[in-house]
């Protein structure tokens, strides 16, 4: 019979063993490994000459991502250097290509990058401070940037068109959008694409993103009707303009104080104006054990939402596992009237549409 502590030893091994594979797959994303791969299967001298690492590094990364079942092996040659690995079916949609509905090859680089601030982590726990997001360093930054960036790529226009009489406006020439938290600008470069008539403006309280967002407008060719600055947006002032649309995609929850925030945007809106409000998919009341999402989001909470906000000065500080009846319960302290789930469909996201 298996004991309790057998039954936990297995648990904790399985865990240590996940988390320091998923380590290793951030070094095979951060040094191109599985890009070189991708031209095809490669023994350790070739995947050293192609991505350029040792050889000797490029034989253990290889064993250890085939006994870890990412990397299919052609052969097992007893000479380790002969063996040659290659990517599995469905592996460079996952790991390798970026504009894959499926990627997440910047998943890895973002828990190396919150395992890298642990002692900052620890110590705001003991004192009750923060770790500001800028600390996290580029692989948050572009972790969470990349990751969206497939999805608002595809899907933004299909959200938004979901949203009754937004559409329409957004059509209108000289029609204005806001995207707050934009991060690198992916979203708002999105809504530019989808909605040619529309401005779009998206600020963020990050100035690395905020640079990073304009280098990325510039790029996809858009800078001409896509703005943004570097603004707390509990406080931005934007001089007169009035918005038919706000966007807040995955940064409610990190805002130290989102009434604050949906109470200036109402100020912003147009009169009959919307916000789109994009969070995480979690049940609307805490239960334990949690499925995957509540697990993935409170592990993300404790190590990075909630020391990030925190960090800004927290007054609400949700934590990533924003609930929808606290996201109606702002939105009423915030003086909307209508407060509505938005019919879109998301594995990881619920949506929410405000009106004044
Ligand atoms: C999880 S990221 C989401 C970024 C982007 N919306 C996306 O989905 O890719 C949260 C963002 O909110 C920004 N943020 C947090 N508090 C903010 C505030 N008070 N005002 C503006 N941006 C803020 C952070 O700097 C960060 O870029």
């Amino acid at each position: 019979m298996t004991t309790t502590e057998e039954l936990l030893v297995e648990r904790m091994l399985n865990d240590a063993a996940a988390a320091m594979e998923t380590l290793n797959t951030c070094l095979g994303v951060r040094l191109g490994l599985y890009e070189a791969l991708a031209g095809g299967p490669l023994d350790a001298h070739g995947l050293a000459d192609r991505a350029g690492v040792h050889p000797r590094y490029a034989r253990e990364w290889l064993e250890q991502q085939g006994a870890a079942g990412w990397l299919a092996v052609d052969g097992t040659d007893d000479d380790a250097y002969k063996r040659t690995f290659r990517l599995p079916d469905g592996l460079h949609s996952v790991l390798v290509d970026q504009d894959s509905p499926f990627y997440l090859g910047a998943l890895p680089g973002f828990v190396a990058s919150v395992a890298g601030v642990i002692d900052h982590v620890a110590e705001a726990f003991r004192t009750g401070g923060g770790v500001s997001f800028a600390t996290y360093g580029a692989g948050t930054r572009h972790g969470i940037g990349r990751l969206n960036r497939p999805m608002f790529l595809r899907s933004i226009a299909a959200w938004i068109g979901a949203l009754s009489g937004v559409p329409s406006r957004l059509a209108e020439e000289g029609s204005h959008v806001l995207d707050l938290g934009c991060g690198t600008g992916w979203s708002t470069i999105a809504i530019a694409e989808s909605f040619p008539a529309a401005r779009v403006h998206g600020i963020d309280l990050d100035e690395a993103s905020v640079a990073e967002a304009r280098q990325n407008a510039a790029a996809r060719g858009v800078a001409d009707r896509v703005s943004f600055t570097r603004a707390d947006a509990a406080a931005f002032d934007p001089e007169g303009l009035r918005y038919d649309l706000a966007c807040c995609f995955e940064c409610l929850h990190d805002m130290a104080d989102p009434v604050g925030v949906l109470h200036n945007v109402r100020r912003m809106l147009v009169p009959g104006g919307s916000v789109l409000i994009g969070d995480e998919r979690v049940a609307d009341s805490y239960t334990a054990p949690g499925d995957i999402r509540e697990r993935l989001n409170y592990a993300f909470s404790t190590l990075h939402c909630l020391p990030a906000t925190r960090a800004e000065g927290a007054k609400v500080e949700a934590g990533t596992v924003l609930r929808a009846p606290t996201v109606g319960e702002y939105a009423a302290a915030a003086g909307y009237t209508s407060f509505k789930e938005a019919p879109i469909d998301h594995d990881l996201w619920r949506f929410y549409h405000l009106t004044a």
